[in-house]
């Protein structure tokens, strides 16, 4: 996934073993479960299996459920217990991502190395496909995560703030409005929203699953907050100083739509500037952290060292 950058010394590596078993559960999920109410109800509906199933087994990083389960384990507590919940979000960002490639919304044709989702099974089954993703999502963390009925509404909490007017979409809202061109402060505001908070709901549902003290949560929730941000810089400058072949992704897409980035508002030396102190920021937290060091100190710089 990374290069390392010269002079960005990492001591630790990716997690891979926590990235395998949420690809493993992630491929095994079954959308149109067999039971009794539902086996007619999802007849016919196997197109919008598909086309959920390519976007969602296409090979992204998974970063977000992987910072979940890191966080879970650095908490004290067994990954596979919040594998529900790591799955949800990586269904929650694939939706995000199905949704921001829409002609209407950054009009993208490639996506994780293939073709969009709408490129190949048009806009409407990538509309529902998105949909479908959130809800089953939703349904995964109700049916599946263990902890009980105040882990769940609590984990649903954070996934919903992070996701709606707040979170998520309020963000996408800002970045195709002109929001992102009055400064720095909006800018910072719109990436926090339509990036960060996602990204930290992945360390917050966590918290919720295995609760440390308050001192303990605040500085997970300032770690989140300054790991979320780093993520899309880093994304505006790969946009600029990445390749095709390593992102999967079309680059120069946010020139190419006007878009208010890190890059086109301090230029891409500053904008690495920034990374770079976000980076240093997000790892002070850390530090004040208890539990066992390795796994999010190495998420963290290779979020800022990353390629793809
Ligand atoms: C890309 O997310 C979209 C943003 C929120 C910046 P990722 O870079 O995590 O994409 P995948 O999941 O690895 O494809
Ligand atoms: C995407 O931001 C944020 C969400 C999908 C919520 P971008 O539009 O910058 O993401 P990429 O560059 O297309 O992956
Ligand atoms: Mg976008
Ligand atoms: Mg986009
Ligand atoms: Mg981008």
């Amino acid at each position: 996934m990374a290069r390392h950058q010269p002079g960005l010394h990492i001591p630790y590596s990716y997690p891979e073993h926590l990235r395998s078993i949420v690809e493993n559960y992630l491929a095994a999920l079954d959308f149109a479960p067999i039971d009794l109410a539902s086996a007619t109800d999802a007849a016919g509906t196997e197109g919008l299996v598909e086309a959920m199933r390519y976007s969602l087994l296409a090979g992204g990083k998974r970063i977000r459920p992987v910072l979940a389960l890191a966080t879970c384990e650095r908490l004290g507590r067994p990954a596979e217990g919040l594998l529900p919940t790591a799955a949800a979000l990586e269904l929650v960002h694939t939706y995000s991502l199905i949704h921001d490639d829409l002609p209407a919304m950054d009009d993208d044709d490639l996506r994780r190395g293939r073709s969009t989702c709408h490129v190949l099974y048009g806009d409407d089954t990538a509309i529902l496909a998105g949909d479908a993703l959130y809800a089953e999502a939703v349904r995964l963390v109700a049916e599946h995560q263990e902890g009980g009925a105040k882990v769940q509404v609590g984990i649903l909490r954070e996934l919903s703030r992070a996701t709606g007017v707040g979170g998520m979409v309020g963000g996408q809202f800002l970045d195709l409005s002109d929001a992102g061109q009055r400064g720095a402060e909006a800018l910072r505001r719109v990436h926090a929203l339509k990036t960060g908070r996602l990204m930290a709901c992945a360390v917050h549902c966590a918290l919720v699953y295995a609760p440390p003290t308050q001192e303990v949560e605040a500085a997970y929730r300032a770690f989140a907050r300054e790991l979320g941000l780093l993520f899309q810089i880093v994304d505006d400058i790969l946009d600029v100083a990445g390749t095709e072949d390593e992102l999967g992704k079309a680059v120069g897409a946010d020139e190419r739509m006007g878009k208010v980035t890190y890059v086109s508002v301090y230029g891409l030396d500053r904008a690495r500037e920034l990374a770079a102190e976000t980076r240093d920021r997000a790892q002070a937290h850390l530090a004040a952290l208890p539990g066992r060091q390795g796994d999010l100190e190495a998420l963290t710089d290779l979020v800022l060292a990353r390629h793809s």
